[in-house]
């Protein structure tokens, strides 16, 4: 198969997925420079994949969806999200299933949210203390697992909500570097022989967060006062077209989807905002004036309009992909994408990585310029940091909110600074990337006194 593949790289397949695994971002540069738009890898236990960076070839992509499995090209997260996730199940079950998902998330309801992520936020940031380095990632984990433990199980106090805050984040940090984030690749690493083996550790974990996730189903399903506006209730509210509610199985994955998919990555690319804004002092200044100009404590849905702020969220999100290329597209049929006949089972992967650094979309594509995003308006296939066609990031419109508020709520109360002001690289964390390191920074100051309520 590997020989019909465009490009094809020629070294060992287990060699190839080292590098994929340590460094896919060097590994991707490399080979893009070698040859072009399209590649073509060969990744030992796990397949060929050919890699695409072309905006006309996403826009193919994204357009012939129905004609490739997706669900079916993230096996690899199954282990970790079950397989009733949104992630990994295909045709009209992730239809159904997403269109059951999609309301809390969008719309009116994100609106709601508004008020709570800026509270969130202050009640964290006001435990930092003035000259005392803090890792922006870490912080930024805190804030978006509180939002998203608040917007999604509507829990914010309680023994369960205790044990589920360090827990989570445990079980994520499981993945912290390249070489411990293997084992989600090597599957004779994954050998559960109890809490001495780190599969074993991750699972006893895991099974302690599910075991977490059906009670408090349990208990909104027999408490209707614990009922509100939150995203479980209202997933345990929907029907489909045949009035079927999703299954307590299907709750449970889709629960730890969300919390899987949902906080780590707004966590990170806001540790990145944080990095790039206080490297670059004239975007800092002009965050500053435009936040300024809204008066004293604003209205959360004034903030997120605010074009400079949009632009800097915008251009963290081009330079750091929080992963290292789009979900796996599997042909179901033969199908013709960038001019080259793909058999069926084919893999292909849209780089977000490549394509938001190419020259002639981002001229001077290594520099943080949010004035890009002022001049242009990008289309679909050229800025893809949230994917792209039917399985678009269910959680965009939330991570965006998040991130304005986030930085709007800590620019206008603190004045913080980079430990070290050193180019910081991405890192391979789990499935996701990362800044190496976390970003460590200090506040300088306190701006206003916070009113805490
Ligand atoms: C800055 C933050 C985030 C980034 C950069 C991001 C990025 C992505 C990307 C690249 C995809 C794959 C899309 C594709 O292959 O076409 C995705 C899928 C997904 N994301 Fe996000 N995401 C973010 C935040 C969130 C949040 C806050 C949630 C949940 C509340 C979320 C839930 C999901 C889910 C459930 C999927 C799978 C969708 C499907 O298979 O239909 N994400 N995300």
């Amino acid at each position: 198969m590997l020989s019909q593949l465009p490009n094809c790289i020629t070294s060992p397949s287990w060699w190839q997925l080292i590098k994929w695994i340590a460094d896919p971002i060097g590994f991707q540069q490399k080979y893009s420079q070698k040859y072009g738009d399209i590649f073509s890898m060969r990744l030992s236990g796990i397949g060929s994949c050919v890699i695409l960076s072309h905006p006309q070839a996403i826009q193919e992509i994204f357009s012939q969806d129905s004609k490739f499995d997706i669900g079916r090209g993230n096996k690899l997260a199954e282990p970790l999200i079950g397989r009733n996730s949104l992630m990994l199940i295909d045709g009209a079950r992730h239809r159904r299933e997403r269109k059951l998902l999609m309301p809390p998330f969008h719309g009116e309801r994100l609106q709601a949210y508004g008020q709570q992520i800026c509270l969130i936020t202050e009640q964290i940031a006001s435990q930092w203390q003035i000259d005392q380095p803090f890792v922006a990632r870490s912080a930024m984990q805190k804030v978006s697992l509180e939002v998203i433990l608040q917007i999604v199980f509507g829990l914010s106090e309680g023994e369960r909500y205790q044990l589920i805050l360090p827990l989570l984040t445990s079980w994520l940090d499981m993945t912290d570097s390249p070489l411990r984030s293997s084992m989600l690749f090597f599957r004779f690493l994954q050998q559960d022989w109890g809490k001495w083996t780190p599969w074993g550790q991750m699972k006893s974990r895991q099974n302690y967060i599910y075991q977490l996730l059906l009670a408090e189903i349990e208990e909104k399903r027999t408490k209707e006062d614990q009922r509100q506006g939150d995203v479980l209730s209202l997933m345990m509210a929907a029907r489909d077209e045949n009035g079927q509610a999703m299954t307590d199985d299907e709750l449970k994955d889709e629960l730890l989807t969300i919390l899987f998919a949902g906080h780590e990555t707004t966590a990170t690319t806001l540790a990145w905002a944080f990095y790039q804004i206080h490297r670059n002092p004239d975007v800092l200044l002009k965050l500053q004036q435009e936040l300024d100009s809204l008066g004293e404590n604003p209205n959360p849905m004034e903030i997120v309009q605010l074009p400079y702020l949009t632009a800097v969220c915008l251009e963290t999100l081009r330079m750091y992909p929080v992963l290292p290329g789009l979900f796996p597209r599997i042909t179901k049929s033969s199908i013709n994408i960038a001019g080259y006949q793909f058999p069926p089972d084919t893999t292909l992967m849209p780089s977000i990585y490549l394509l938001h650094y190419r020259e002639d979309l981002y001229p001077n594509p290594q520099q943080f310029n949010p004035e890009r995003f002022l001049g242009r308006q990008y289309s679909p296939w050229e800025f893809i940091p949230f994917g792209g066609g039917s399985r678009r990031c269910l959680g965009y419109a939330l991570a965006l909110l998040e991130m304005k508020l986030v930085l709007a709520t800590v620019l206008s109360n603190y004045q913080l600074a980079l430990v070290e002001n050193k180019p910081l690289k991405l890192q391979r964390r789990g499935f996701t990337l990362a800044p190496e390191g976390g970003v460590r920074m200090m506040i300088k100051k306190r701006i206003t006194q916070i009113v805490r309520t």
